[in-house]
């Protein structure tokens, strides 16, 4: 029998890629109108320093392509007698008046937020302040790190001066902004000053929440957690300023594998009860279990896997002012974010640890070597409805999207750290879910570094089925066979709610009956 002290199983970890190790040279940073914003000076670009914003001085963009800015001359506020002011001054001078404890705080933002005054809660703001920090930190927070805080945001039209493009439904673009932009950015959302980022009802209902007003409402301790989390990152680039870039692309995918006909062999799987995809995937890619909306409930209540992830690495909060809400056929690869913070727990029982020193390398282009995929599985309702293939085909194309790279040789490709993706609160079979993932990663070109998190029986499962088609030379449209076949001699007219076979024997069994 086997050993069932084992931590890991498959190919050893040390035989997977890793970046910046396995990647292949980037060419020079450039903006490429219609594919690449660049928001810095690329010829000034260097080691330790302190990006350049471009252009120098803020460029107006009040239109549906762009993210409309709070700094904007267009961002207008009435004020009686139909007359009109512009938001920005209204901004400054309610940000810049001393903050003497939460209920400044609270009477500032809603100065330019009169409309959203009866609604907003400021609970979980008040509880930390008056509850949880120790009186030192209070005095911290007031003299310094707020107004701090505050000087950041308000660098935003010195900061932020090319107009950021909306990443929409459909499109394929990248934006590459620096770490201090990005800091600019989320002292603004801190500050709720995003304009019509406030209503459903919006030219925005189609993209994540960005303002942060939803986070300092409610009494829940996850909360509280969440600000500690955040503030430990604004207390690190108020500290010292990152000096580093961030790419965020958009990706769709355009032409589907034929999943039938793929003669592809399974690529190599380590998989391991132990450990994270963040701390021990450092250089593959890592995938996000996303919502369409990315970043999921990170400004709300939400805090499982996307949610803490956002959360230690709140750069990937930026990508919530423009990324449109996901299709089925596009993902976000989010390349050079750093963790600024570690954490113990998961969701009830997440906890902020401590401040967290980011020693990941950075790549040409001055970027962490930490890329991270936002892909989205579908949420199931009932257990049997994912064996559906048009379901499987969409998680199949959906993971293909995330991991494959056209034009990049497969020995410059990392591997996919991933895990139980779709499978906590979309309710996904991880079984099927790690099938599937390594289909595409296969596909791909790609290994795989699968963590099951804590679930040894799981690991076993999928590392039988791994090395039994490998054996086998089971091919990626063999069991792309297997699965249809389940789905319509076992699931199709399944009455009970899950199937009298699961689909692990069920392969076994074709397989072997196919060979004898
Ligand atoms: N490393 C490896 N595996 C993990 C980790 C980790 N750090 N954290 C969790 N897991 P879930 P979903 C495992 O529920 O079902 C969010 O709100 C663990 O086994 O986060 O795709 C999004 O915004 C866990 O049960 O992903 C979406 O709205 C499993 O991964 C929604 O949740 C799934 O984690 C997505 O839900």
């Amino acid at each position: 029998p086997p050993s069932t002290d084992a931590k890991w199983l498959g190919c050893p970890m040390g035989e997977l890629r890793r970046m910046p190790q396995c990647g292949a040279p980037l060419p020079p940073l450039k903006d490429l109108p219609d594919q690449h914003t660049v928001t810095i000076r690329t010829d000034l670009l260097q080691a330790g320093r302190l990006p350049v914003p471009y252009p120098s001085k803020f460029r107006e963009s009040w239109d549906d392509a762009h993210v409309k800015m709070p700094c904007s001359r267009s961002n207008l506020f009435p004020v009686g007698n139909q007359e009109v002011q512009e938001r920005w001054t209204l901004i400054e001078e309610a940000l810049t008046r001393e903050f003497c404890n939460s209920h400044d705080v609270k009477n500032a933002i809603l100065k330019y937020n009169t409309a959203h005054a009866k609604r907003w809660d400021f609970t979980a703001l008040n509880l930390y302040c008056n509850k949880v920090l120790e009186p030192d930190a209070v005095e911290h927070l007031f003299t310094s790190l707020l107004p701090d805080m505050v000087q950041l945001a308000l660098r935003l039209p010195e900061l932020c001066t090319k107009p950021i493009p909306l990443l929409k439904e459909g499109t394929n673009h990248s934006v590459t902004m620096s770490q201090e932009q990005v800091a600019s950015l989320l002292a603004n959302a801190f500050f709720c000053t995003f304009p019509r980022r406030n209503s459903r009802k919006t030219e925005y209902s189609n993209y994540p929440e960005i303002n942060f007003c939803r986070l300092f409402e409610g009494s829940s301790s996850k909360k509280i957690e969440k600000l500690k989390t955040l503030l430990c990152y604004f207390r690190s680039v108020t500290g010292q300023k990152p000096t580093g870039l961030v790419t965020f692309t958009r990706k769709c995918l355009d032409r589907p594998p034929s999943w039938k006909n793929s003669q592809t062999l399974l690529t190599k799987l380590h998989v391991t009860c132990e450990g994270t995809i963040e701390d021990n995937g450092y250089g593959m890619l890592q995938v996000d279990f996303a919502n369409r909306f990315v970043g999921g409930g990170v400004t709300g209540s939400g805090l499982v896997q996307e949610e803490i992830r956002f959360l230690i690495n709140p750069e990937l909060i930026v990508s919530r002012l423009f990324t449109e809400a996901l299709e089925y056929n596009e993902v976000l690869i989010i390349t050079g974010t750093e963790q600024y913070s570690t954490y113990t727990g998961y969701a009830d029982s997440y906890l902020w640890n401590e401040k967290h020193q980011d020693k990941t390398p950075r790549d040409a282009w001055q970027r962490r070597c930490t890329e991270i995929v936002a892909m989205d599985a579908l949420k199931f309702r009932t257990f049997l409805e994912q064996f559906h293939p048009e379901k499987m085909n969409r998680e199949l194309n959906k993971a293909y999207c995330g991991f494959s790279r056209p034009g990049v040789r497969g020995q410059d490709l990392s591997a996919v750290a991933t895990g139980n993706w779709g499978c906590g609160v979309f309710g996904g079979d991880a079984r099927l879910k790690a099938l599937l993932q390594m289909m595409a990663a296969s596909e791909a070109g790609r290994d795989v570094a699968y963590f099951t998190f804590g679930d040894s029986a799981l690991m076993t499962d999928i590392h039988d089925m791994h090395s039994f088609l490998t054996e086998n030379h089971v091919t990626v449209g063999a069991v792309y066979g297997l699965l249809d076949h389940y789905y319509r001699s076992v699931c199709q007219n399944c009455l009970t709610r899950r199937p009298k076979q699961n689909l692990y024997s069920f392969i076994y069994q074709e397989v072997i009956s196919a060979t004898l």
